[in-house]
């Protein structure tokens, strides 16, 4: 992909494996990689894995000192700052019963996090025409059981994205949103004790390929929205889903045929 390489770029949730397969794919084109977030253990061993080219700073997205401290450390040590993926997130929630700390806290993380980091990197951003990429989430778009706050700061996310992208067209900036459907990741692997298999056999009726999505495959849609190719591309939402959002309630199953058996 054309214009990612020697460019810098801070990825916020760099510590999981979807944020690490993101900075992976920027060093991998020859761009830069500042990896940020709170977990020092797995994003500093995230770091090292990745090798040359990227740099782990612990940094917790709710505090703007600490979002502040990521830009100056992103164009102190690589010189130059032209990308903000915003991967942070938090999955606390207890559905309705939720308390407003709770409420807040997601807001605070999945979205003012990354909106406060775009206003601190602006001045950046607009110096290298750059471009931001917020995770949505396929959660943003339909009801799921058991969840509330988490869905409710995804959906969030997408309207923000739509209107930092107007704000910031007059910088040159380009803002836009990427929805993963069940990826393959470390709270999915939690879940199931590492058993792959499993997931993908539970998610296959509602991913069309029959298996969930591999996080170097979210990684390529951020570095295409980042790239020269999505030149015309703001305010959009590319969906890494797997066709969970086409499909409807009858997923792959042909309710109409099964009634005439
Ligand atoms: N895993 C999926 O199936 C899936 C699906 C759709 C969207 N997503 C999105 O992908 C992104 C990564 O998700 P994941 O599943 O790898 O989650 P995860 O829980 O493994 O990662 C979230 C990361 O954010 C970090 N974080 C939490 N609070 C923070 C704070 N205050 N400051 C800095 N960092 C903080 C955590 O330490 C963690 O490393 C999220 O935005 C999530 O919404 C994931």
């Amino acid at each position: 992909m054309k214009g990612l390489a020697d460019k810098v770029a801070i990825i916020t949730g760099g510590a999981t494996m979807i944020g690490a397969a993101v900075a992976k794919a920027f060093v991998e084109a020859g761009a830069k990689a500042v990896m940020a977030d709170i977990n020092e253990e797995g994003g500093r061993a995230a770091a090292q894995d990745i090798g040359a080219g990227s740099l782990f700073l612990k940094t917790d997205v709710t505090s703007d000192e600490d979002l502040k401290a990521c830009v100056d450390f992103a164009v102190e040590k690589f010189g130059r700052l032209d990308f903000i993926v915003n991967a942070a997130a938090t999955y606390e929630d207890e559905g309705m019963s939720s308390t407003r700390e709770q409420f807040l806290n997601a807001l605070n993380v999945n979205v003012a996090g990354g909106f406060m980091l775009v206003q601190f990197a602006r001045e950046h951003l607009k110096k290298n025409k750059g471009a931001v990429v917020n995770f949505g989430s396929i959660s943003a778009k339909v009801a799921q059981p058991g969840r509330c706050l988490y869905p409710m700061s995804k959906g969030a996310i997408h309207q923000l994205t739509r209107n930092e992208a107007l704000l910031l067209s007059e910088d040159g900036i380009r803002v836009n949103t990427v929805s993963p459907g069940w990826t393959w990741s470390s709270i999915i692997s939690g879940i199931v004790g590492g058993d792959r298999a499993l997931v993908d056999k539970a998610a296959a009726p509602f991913h069309m390929p029959g298996r969930i999505g591999n996080p170097e495959e979210v990684a390529d849609a951020v570095l295409f929205l980042c790239s020269d190719q999505a030149s015309f591309i703001t305010g959009a939402d590319l969906p890494v889903d797997g066709g969970y959002t086409a499909l409807g309630p009858e997923q792959q199953t042909d309710a109409l045929a099964a009634l005439a058996n």
